[in-house]
């Protein structure tokens, strides 16, 4: 875990996007230049690209326990929610005029609005609340379910407040109940086991410019024999099951960052638990009233994520604040046409407007160390002394 001074810039937004690691860079780097074929052409550059997107398919479907077939590569998690989701759902209107989705409402918009766009297609959706935790029970997902529930979507940990979803337990609820489970684990990966078989879902979606990887490259897992219709319809590639010249470098680096994502994880989870736990504390002597935001320190909130509320405060300014002490987090809030607008997450999770809108969400990473995490909490009390001075 490399080395960086506290002086310099501090990078405490590993939940947005995380830098490519450079073994992973070097490796896709050939794919852009040299090796620059087309996977579909018969020749041997073509061939050359094509055994590379199939050794990053082997990578990835080692980690999920899956075979390589089961994994369809895309241009990141958000078009494979897309993917799973309105493809699920179009292809069981064949079988119910109005197929049933089941989701959470602290879900990332690439599922809640997917889900938005088929509940105007004629989906039904029922979205079960979180507890203030951020955390779902798996008993109201049952009470949820009716004879024409296809899915469940459930993420296996929160982007927000690092809250870690029960999703292997509402999959062996959901299994003899015929109802297939799609989590989302963008987050999770790196930090959490994602074997499919272990989940028991039967579709995942991996990105991977948060574990290491580059931005524009992820994956949907669909077990085999689930039917899907195509989104993304083209040139047949992926088993005509997603069209487009294949991103070739994308997936190299995508396969090779999920690969070595698991084979850090004991050692990330154990890095950042140390790290992200120094900071709550490290703030917490400087700035006694904050309050933590999601489930406490512990298994059921990701190693990496703090995520608190500063009373008296708005997020965005205090990201404005830190931005000019050279520390990079995020908001619990933001800025949409204009105005302000609180999480939806943290709303879902039942917080009051204003305790949402005063959070700030930092997530360390790899690179993170023990004076930088000193560094962060003395340069956020001098912040928010400066902004609490000029009336929050
Ligand atoms: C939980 C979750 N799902 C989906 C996405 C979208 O990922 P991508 O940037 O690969 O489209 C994100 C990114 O913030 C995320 O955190």
């Amino acid at each position: 875990m490399s080395e960086q001074e506290p002086s310099d810039d501090i990078y405490l937004d590993h939940a947005a996007t995380t830098p490519c690691d450079p073994r992973v860079f070097n490796a896709m780097r050939p794919y852009f230049s040299e090796r620059f074929g087309n996977p579909s052409s018969i020749y041997r550059l073509g061939q050359e690209a094509r055994a590379a997107i199939d050794t990053a398919r082997a990578q990835a479907s080692r980690v999920l326990g899956c075979d390589p077939a089961e994994i369809i590569w895309t241009s990141g998690a958000t078009e494979a929610d897309n993917l799973a989701i309105k493809g699920v759902l179009a292809a069981a209107m064949t079988r119910f005029a109005h197929p049933h989705l089941i989701t959470i409402g602290i879900e990332h918009h690439a599922v809640l609005h997917a889900a938005e766009h088929m509940r105007l297609l004629g989906a039904e959706v029922t979205l079960v609340p979180v507890g203030p935790d951020g955390i779902v029970r798996v008993a109201d997902i049952i009470a949820a379910v009716r004879p024409e529930t296809v899915m469940v979507s459930v993420m296996l940990a929160n982007n927000e407040c690092g809250a870690i979803q029960p999703v292997a337990e509402i999959a062996r609820a959901m299994r003899n109940r015929g109802v297939l489970v799609h989590t989302d684990a963008v987050q999770a990966t790196g930090s959490l086991p994602i074997n499919v078989n272990d989940l028991g879902v039967d579709l995942l979606v991996a990105s991977a410019h948060k574990c290491y990887g580059p931005k524009g490259a992820g994956l949907l897992y669909a077990r085999s024999g689930i039917a899907m219709d195509v989104v993304m319809d083209g040139g047949g590639q992926e088993s005509g099951r997603r069209g487009g010249t294949e991103n070739v470098p994308g997936i190299v680096g995508c396969g090779m960052a999920i690969e070595q994502a698991e084979l850090l994880r004991e050692r990330y989870v154990r890095h950042c638990s140390e790290m992200r736990d120094a900071l709550l504390s490290e703030i917490l002597t400087r700035l006694p009233d904050v309050e933590l935001n999601g489930p406490p320190l512990g298994p059921l909130r990701l190693p990496n994520n703090l995520n608190i509320s500063i009373p008296g405060v708005q997020g965005e300014t205090i990201v404005l604040a830190m931005d000019l002490e050279g520390v990079a987090i995020s908001a619990g809030s933001a800025c949409t046409t204009g105005r302000t607008e609180p999480s939806h997450v943290l709303l879902a999770m039942g917080m009051s407007d204003e305790r949402a809108r005063s959070s700030i969400r930092m997530t360390v990473g790899r690179g993170t160390t023990r004076p930088m995490v000193t560094a962060v909490a003395e340069r956020l009390a001098r912040c928010v002394v400066r902004v609490r001075e000029l009336g929050g």
